[in-house]
C-alpha cells in the first residue's frame, strides 16, 4: 500500500530497456525522489525493423508535412532496419519523440562521404531525431540526443556522425558539432521536389552527451541522475565483469589446468590490496559527510575485517612463503595501477561517490563467480596433491557469498549510487574509473598465467624441454605436457 501511494506522488515514471542484452528486454526502474513538474513518460528501445508503427507517422508529420525535408517515400528507409530506435512515449503510450542511432559502418554514411568503413568503426550515426509538435520545448529532443550518445558510449564508440542542414538547425546549435572537411556534401530532394544539401558532421560522444545533458530541464536531469546513470554504471560493470570471465586465468581454471603457482600468484596479489581495504574504508568513512553513505562505508568496513587472514591460510595451504607475501612482495604492476586508483580517490580526490566504483568492479569480479568455478578450482587443487581442497580456497569461496547475492557487498554498493552522481561530467568520470579498474584487473589476472610454472613440471623429457625453452606459448606447452603426465607436485 505504501508503495502504491508513493508511486502516485511521483511525477516521473520510467521504463528503460536493457541495451546490452536481448532486444526490447524491459527493465522497470523504480521511480524515486526528487522530481518536479508533471512529466510521465516511458523510454523504449526498438531494434531496427521492430520499430513501432507510430514512428512512420511521426516521421511523416515532422520531415514530410512540416519541414518538407523528405518525400513521403523516404520517411522510412532501408537504414531503419539497422541499429536502434529510441522512442519516448507518454503515459497513454502516445509516441512523443524518437531518434535513430546505428553503428556508423552499418549506415550509409560511408556511401555518401566515401569514408571507408574501417574508419567508421569508432563512431555511431545519429539521424532523424523528431519530437511531435505538441511535445516540443519539454526537453524530449535533448533527452533523445543524450540517450543516443549513451547508446554509442555503451558500445565503446567515441564519435558521433550525422548529416545536418547547411543552416543552423537546433541540433547543430545544441551540440555544436563540426563539419567534416574534404568530403562531398549530400544532395537531397525535399517533399516538394526542391533540392538542398546536407553537411556531413562529427562530434565527440562524451562532449555531445555533456552538452545534451546540460540542456535538459531539471526534472529530466534528475530522472537521468536517479535512473539512467546508475543503470549505465551497473550495466557497464556487468559487461566488464563478463569480459573478465574470459580472462585466460579463469579459462585455465575452468579447464582444470591451473597450476599451484598460478593460483598462488593470484591470491598473493589479492593479499596486496585486501589487507588495506579496511584502512581505506575507514579513511573514506572519516571524510564522508553524507550520513547514509558514511553508514554504508562503516557497514562495509565491518564486513571486511581480517579477510586477508583467509588469504594467508590459503597461501600457507599451498606451501607459499606467507611471510614474504605479507611483508616483502611488491604487487603486480597492474594490481598497483588498480591500487593507485583507489588510493587516489581516498587520499587525493576524496570523492566518496566515485570511490564506490572501485568495489563495484573489484567485488563484482568475485560476486558473479559460481559453484562451477569453485568446483573447477578445487579439482585443480586436488591435482596439486592437496588433500582437502576447501582448505586452500577459503577466500574465493567465501567471497562469492560476502560480495555476491542480494545482500552481498556488490548489491549494497550498487544501491548507494542512485541520485549521488552529480551530473554528466561526474558520471563520465565514474565510467572512466570503472574502465581503469576493470582493465587493470583483467591485465593482472592475465599476467598470472603468462609465464610457465616450472614448479609444476615433472617427468622432464625432450618434448617438454623444447616446450619450456620456447618463447612461443610456454604455458600451453607445459599444460599440454601436464595433461599427459603426472601433474602432482
Ligand atoms: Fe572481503
Ligand atoms: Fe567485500
Amino acid at each position: 500500500m505504501q508503495f502504491v501511494s508513493f508511486l502516485r506522488l511521483l511525477s516521473v515514471t520510467v521504463r528503460i530497456y536493457s541495451i546490452f542484452n536481448a532486444a526490447n528486454l524491459e527493465i522497470t526502474l523504480e521511480p524515486g525522489p526528487p522530481f518536479s513538474g508533471n512529466l510521465v513518460m516511458h523510454v523504449r528501445y526498438f531494434q531496427g525493423s521492430k520499430y513501432p508503427k507510430e514512428l512512420a507517422d511521426l516521421r511523416r508529420q515532422t520531415f514530410v508535412d512540416e519541414t518538407k525535408f523528405l518525400p513521403l517515400d523516404d520517411a522510412m528507409d532501408a537504414w531503419d532496419e539497422s541499429g536502434v530506435h529510441i522512442c519516448v512515449f507518454d503515459s497513454q503510450d502516445v509516441l512523443l519523440g524518437a531518434t535513430h542511432v546505428l553503428l556508423a559502418e552499418e549506415s550509409d554514411f560511408g556511401k555518401w562521404t566515401w569514408i571507408p568503413d574501417s574508419q567508421l568503426k569508432c563512431a555511431i550515426l545519429s539521424r532523424r531525431t523528431a519530437v511531435a509538435a505538441k511535445s516540443r520545448n519539454r526537453g524530449i529532443f535533448q533527452l533523445l540526443l543524450y540517450l543516443g550518445m549513451r547508446w554509442g558510449r555503451m558500445r565503446g564508440r567515441k564519435l558521433v556522425l550525422g548529416f545536418l542542414e547547411d543552416s543552423d538547425p537546433p541540433v547543430k546549435k545544441l551540440l555544436q558539432c563540426e563539419a567534416i572537411t574534404g568530403v562531398p556534401l549530400r544532395q537531397v530532394s525535399g517533399a516538394d521536389g526542391h533540392q538542398y544539401h546536407l553537411v556531413p558532421t562529427w562530434g565527440d560522444v562524451q562532449l555531445m552527451a555533456q552538452r545534451s545533458y546540460s540542456a535538459l530541464p531539471r526534472s529530466i536531469r534528475d530522472w537521468v541522475r536517479y535512473h539512467v546513470m546508475p543503470e549505465e554504471l551497473t550495466e557497464t560493470v556487468r559487461e566488464r565483469i563478463f569480459r573478465f570471465y574470459e580472462n585466460p586465468w579463469l579459462a585455465k581454471t575452468l579447464r582444470r589446468e591451473l597450476s599451484r603457482n598460478e593460483y598462488g600468484r593470484a591470491i598473493a596479489n589479492l593479499h596486496q590490496y585486501v589487507r588495506w581495504t579496511t584502512r581505506l574504508l575507514a579513511q573514506m568513512t572519516g571524510q564522508t559527510a553524507d550520513p547514509e553513505l558514511r553508514a554504508h562505508f562503516m557497514d562495509h568496513l565491518s564486513g571486511e575485517i581480517d579477510h586477508e587472514r583467509m588469504l594467508e591460510a590459503d597461501l600457507r595451504g599451498i606451501g607459499w612463503d606467507v611471510e614474504w607475501v605479507m611483508n616483502g612482495m611488491a604487487p603486480d604492476p597492474d594490481i598497483l595501477n588498480f591500487m593507485s586508483v583507489q588510493q587516489s580517490l581516498v587520499a587525493f580526490e576524496r570523492d566518496p561517490v566515485l570511490f564506490l566504483m572501485v568495489p563495484l568492479v573489484a567485488e563484482g569480479l568475485s560476486a558473479f563467480l559460481d559453484k562451477e568455478f569453485i568446483a573447477a578450482l578445487e579439482e585443480c587443487a586436488t591435482s596439486w596433491g592437496i588433500a582437502n581442497p576447501r582448505s586452500v580456497t577459503k577466500f574465493l569461496r567465501s567471497h562469492i557469498h560476502t560480495d555476491g547475492g542480494d545482500d552481498g557487498h556488490w548489491a549494497a554498493v550498487q544501491g548507494m549510487i542512485a541520485g549521488r552522481i552529480r551530473d554528466e561530467a561526474h558520471h563520465q568520470r565514474a565510467l572512466a574509473i570503472i574502465d581503469a579498474v576493470a582493465q587493470s584487473m583483467n591485465r593482472a589476472w592475465s599476467n598470472y598465467v603468462a609465464v610457465p610454472d616450472f614448479a609444476a613440471i615433472r617427468d622432464v623429457d625432450s618434448g617438454l624441454a623444447s616446450g619450456i625453452t620456447s618463447p612461443g606459448s610456454p604455458v600451453k606447452d607445459v599444460g599440454e605436457h601436464q595433461r599427459g603426465h603426472n601433474r602432482r607436485i
